[in-house]
């Protein structure tokens, strides 16, 4: 166990807290949500809970299959104990299926199966709206070293492989996602949340959004979505 010391950082889904334990944080999950950049405010019953929990099973599965993590352990329904991080300013985004900006972006419709994962990176700035960047402006601006990235690569591909695996025996499709890496003791490790606030969650039958789209695009059930992912993946309902 570890004692929960200040308050570190305030996100718009987290807080990070100290704790008594050197190169370990508390992340507590909050209900709040927001879209677009913050433009958008709102908060989703019980999502803490469940975007803890649901970010520990998937965690605990990616370190099972040999993916480095910062997940420590679930200490309560909302918080987890985490490895401290320098937190790499380069959020990777996967995509399996056309969804979200992308669609907007090239006119592809919704849905369209990709042939091979796409995989983009955006500047990890909310004050600039997270822009898009690519391995040309993350090298010459310094913000990862090649051999970072092509870790960052190799790993992102992997956890998008474990996860489409895991998510098709549950009957979902694993659209896109976001991942954030930091670095640990000197080890390049995935960091953040996986849940439905950061991933797209299909129903493999009938196409039914089971993530944080049912919020951004007000299609209603928002808390019934995540409720639903988190009692596919343990069986249990909350
Ligand atoms: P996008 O289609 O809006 O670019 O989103 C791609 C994926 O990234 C989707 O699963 C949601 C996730 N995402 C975040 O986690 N944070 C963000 O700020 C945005 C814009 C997307």
């Amino acid at each position: 166990m570890a004692e929960k010391r200040e308050q570190l950082y305030e996100g718009k889904a987290k807080r990070v807290y100290r704790t008594d334990r050197p190169g370990l944080y508390l992340v507590d999950y909050k209900d709040d949500a927001t879209a677009f950049n913050g433009a958008k405010k709102g908060s989703i019953q019980n999502k803490g809970v469940l975007n803890n929990l649901i970010s520990a099973v998937f965690f605990r599965l990616l370190e099972e299959k040999g993916i480095p993590t910062h997940f420590v352990e679930q200490v309560s329904d909302r918080e987890m104990l985490v490895k401290a991080l320098d937190i790499i300013k380069v959020e990777v985004v996967v995509r399996n299926i056309v969804a979200g900006s992308l669609s907007k972006r090239l006119g592809v419709p919704e849905g369209k199966v990709l042939t091979e994962p796409i995989l983009e990176f955006y500047y990890k700035d909310d004050d600039l709206g997270d822009p898009m960047i690519n391995d040309y402006h993350i090298r010459a601006l310094g913000l990862a070293t090649p051999a970072q990235m092509n870790r960052i690569t190799e790993l992102s591909l992997k956890v998008n492989k474990i996860l489409l695996e895991y998510l098709a025996d549950k009957n979902i499709d694993l659209v896109d996602f976001k991942l954030e890496f930091g670095v640990h003791g000197g080890e390049l490790v995935l960091g953040d949340e996986i849940s439905p606030d950061n991933c797209r969650f299909w129903d493999k039958v009938t196409h039914e959004k089971l993530d944080k789209d049912r919020f951004r695009r007000d299609l209603g059930k928002v808390e019934e979505a995540y409720e639903e992912i988190y009692r596919r993946l343990t069986g249990k309902s909350m």
